[in-house]
This record gives structure tokens, sequence and C-alpha cells, in this order.
């Protein structure tokens, strides 16, 4: 392929193709022994990539104003080619993206992934996190239904509960005195234009600061201590084309169930697309029950587990925020999970009991037996944290082996 070298050396003389290449793919040594939580980073950058390219293709016949929005989402529904097939990749795509989220989010907790040095890895993840649920709330206005509409009401309105500035701050999201077509308008241009461009360079960062410090793994062992004589980790595999093909044994499997919702459930039993949002916005009729999408629950039971509106929403954001202290809250002489003592081992399984108790609770109408287990989900889901520092200290690590563990 003496054409192919010419090119790329005519390239590389201009941009830094080959090293690039080589410095994340072919010469980036992760360690040998990633298991199946480890797929769910590339899956989280191909959702990206499915949400993007839908995306666009849907602001092609997308109407962002109050009176076209619901009847061109109709229209794509039924009258664009494949309009249906696009709507729903994107729609499914946007609960898949906190999925897999999630899933890779458990890893870091699992395998200590936000200790030092990848304690930027956890903080520009954080904020990813962050501005995907910033990017779903705004997405999720504009198909301008009756749960767009109540559902983005309410949000907006938690900002009114900030003292001096909160009915200002209110209006001014808004841009109007009620959610209007004004609204849609600036939510669309934030959903399709600045939030995927601040997200995408998060990813780039995101991937930079990991491929700066190299990957953790199951056993939480530094490979870079051990090395060959020309400095390449004993336990560690050229990334690619170990891991990329590996990674897509799980891009298979995932695009498989993915495509079995697409086709076959592609409102989730009303938890992907929620039943009133197939009637048009009506600012003069609230629906009998407001519950944000799936992805969104645990937090909002939080907010409707505190009977103080402000107290609500300081919880919801302490929530969020505590979340990007966990690096410095973590004092366990190791990493994973697997050599850390009860305790801690203890305590992620009730943070996961609770995390998936508060999203059930939040989709369902509250009672006062449902209230108090909220509270009492919330506060475990704080201690989690909060006692952090301490149930890592007092309990007894097992030894870690010298080198990574590797099962056949
Ligand atoms: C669009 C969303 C995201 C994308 C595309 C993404 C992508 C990736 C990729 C490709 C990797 C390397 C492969 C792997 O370790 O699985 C990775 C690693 C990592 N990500 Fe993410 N990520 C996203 C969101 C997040 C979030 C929300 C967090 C946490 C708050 C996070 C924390 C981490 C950590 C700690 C690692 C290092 C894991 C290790 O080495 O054990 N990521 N990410």
């Amino acid at each position: 392929m003496q054409w192919w070298n010419s090119i790329m050396s005519w390239v590389d003389d201009r941009f830094p193709a080959t090293r690039m290449f080589e410095d994340h793919l072919s010469k980036y040594y992760a360690p040998k022994n990633f298991n199946i939580w480890y797929f769910f980073g590339s899956l989280s950058l191909l959702v990206l990539v499915n949400q993007l390219v839908t995306g666009i293709w849907l602001t092609m016949a997308y109407n962002p104003s109050a009176e076209g929005a619901f009847d061109s989402i109709e229209y794509i529904m039924r009258d664009v080619d494949y309009g249906w097939l696009i709507r729903y990749l994107h729609s499914t795509g946007a609960s898949a993206f906190f999925l897999v989220v999630y899933l890779h989010m458990f890893r870091g907790l699992l395998y200590g992934s936000y200790r030092k040095p990848r304690e930027l890895v956890w903080t520009l993840g954080m904020f990813i996190y962050f501005a995907l649920m910033i990017e779903a709330f705004f997405g999720y206005l504009l198909p301008w239904g009756q749960m767009s509409y109540w559902g983005a009401q309410v949000i907006v309105s938690l900002l009114g509960a900030l003292p001096w500035i909160g009915e200002d701050l209110m209006l001014w999201v808004r841009g109007d005195y009620l959610i209007s077509g004004v609204t849609l308008n600036r939510f669309f241009s934030l959903h399709v234009v600045a939030v995927p461009l601040v997200l995408v360079a998060l990813v780039v960062m995101h991937l930079l600061a990991l491929h700066e410090v190299g990957s953790n793994n199951p056993d939480g062992i530094d490979i870079k201590s051990k090395t060959d004589d020309k400095g390449v980790p004993l336990d560690g595999v050229p990334f690619h084309p170990y891991y990329s093909v590996h990674d897509l044994v799980g891009v298979v499997v995932f695009l498989f169930v993915f495509c079995v919702i697409v086709f076959f459930f592609p409102d989730g039993g009303g938890y992907f697309l929620e039943k009133p949002n197939y009637e048009p916005a009506n600012p003069l009729k609230t629906p009998d029950h407001i519950a944000p999408v799936w992805y969104f629950t645990p937090f909002y039971s939080m907010l409707r587990a505190v009977p103080d509106k402000l107290g609500g929403v300081i919880t919801m954001a302490a929530a969020i925020a505590i979340l990007f202290a966990l690096p410095w809250l973590d004092k366990s002489p190791v990493r994973s999970i697997r050599y850390k003592g009860l305790l801690s081992k203890l305590a992620l399984a009730v943070l996961v009991v609770s995390f998936v108790i508060l999203g059930y609770l939040g989709t369902v109408a509250p009672t006062d037996i449902k209230n108090l287990i909220a509270r009492i989900c919330t506060a475990l889901y704080f201690l989690y944290f909060l006692l952090m520092p301490f149930y890592t200290r007092i309990e007894r690590a097992k030894p870690v082996p010298e080198r990574v563990r590797v099962s056949h």
C-alpha cells in the first residue's frame, strides 16, 4: 500500500494523524483484565453519536413554535420517510444514554476509578452527567405535549423557591410569564446547538484526561508500575485491535436490545415516552399526575421527600453536587471493591437499593408511607457519601495482588 503510506506521510508532516492514532488507540495500553463493566464507556460514545445524527435529521422536519411543534412531530411520525424510526431512535436513545451512563458511573464506584490520579476523569464525567441532564430537560419540552409543558412548568418553577432572585430568574429562563413559544424557541436552540457542543467538548476532555493517566481496572492496580524494558506495561494490551474488537461484542449485544425496544416497545410502557405527551400542550389543563422521565425520578423523589420547597431544591442539588466530591471522600488504602472491607460493600449495596427505590417512588403518586420511605432512602443516599471517610478508614482491606487477575 505504497500510495496509502505516501498520503499518510504527507498528512503527518502537516497534522499529527498517525501520532494521535498511536497515542489513543494502537499504542494506548489498557489493562488486560477489563470485564463487562468496561463496555459502557464505548457504548456511551455510541449513543452520543446516535443522538447527534438522529437529532440533526429530526431538526430538518421539526418546527420549533408553539403553534407548529406538536403537529411537526406527528408529521415526522406519519409523513416523513422513516421519520418514525429517526424519532424512536432519538427518544429511545435518550433513555439508553442515561442507562449506559448510570452503569458506567456505577463501574467507577465499584472499582474506585474516581481515585487519584483519575479525579479529573471523574469530575469531567460529572460535568458530562450534568450537561446530559440539562440536554434531556430542554429536549423534553420540544414535542410540546402535555407532559413536556407541565414537566417544564414544574422544574422551572423550582427556581422560584430561591430567595431574592427566584422570581426574576424564573422569568429570565422562560422569557415569558408562563412557559410559551418563546421558551420553546430558546430551549430548542440550546438543545440542538449549545449543549451538544459543550457535551462533545467535555467528552473529548474526559478521554484526554483518561489517556493522560491511563485506565483503571477491576483490580484497581496501577499497571504502569510493572513494565518491560521498552516501558510497556506487562499487564497492558494495545487498545487497538484488542479492545476495539472486544468492544464490538458489547455494541452488537447493545444494538440487539436497543433495536428490540425501538421496533417493538418504543414508548417503553410509558417510561420512555409518557402517555400524556400524546396530547398537545394545554396551559389551561394540568395533568392529574406529573412525573418526569425515569432517569430523573430518583432526584424528583428527593425533591418531594422534603416538605419545604426550597429545602427540596437544595436537597436535590446537593444529591448531584456530592458526587463531585467523591474522589476526596474515599480514604480506603485500596481502590477496587474486590479488596475493600464489608462496610464498603454494604454501603454500596444500600446506595444502589435506595437509588432504585427512589427512582420507583418518583414515578408514582405520593402517599404518607411512600413519603416516609423516600425520606429514609434520601438519608441513606447521603449517608453513603458522608460516612465514606469513616467506614473506608475503619474497615479492614484485603491485600491487593502484585499483578492483575484475569479469569478465563
Ligand atoms: C457521554 C457520556 C460519557 C462518555 C461518552 C464516556 C466515555 C468514556 C470512555 C470511552 C471511557 C474509557 C472506557 C471505559 O473505561 O469504559 C471512560 C472512562 C471513564 N469514565 Fe466516562 N464517559 C461518559 C460519562 C461519564 C460519567 C457521567 C462519569 C462519572 C461521573 C464518567 C466517569 C469515567 C471514569 C471514572 C472513567 C475511567 C474508568 C476506569 O479507568 O476504570 N464517565 N468514559
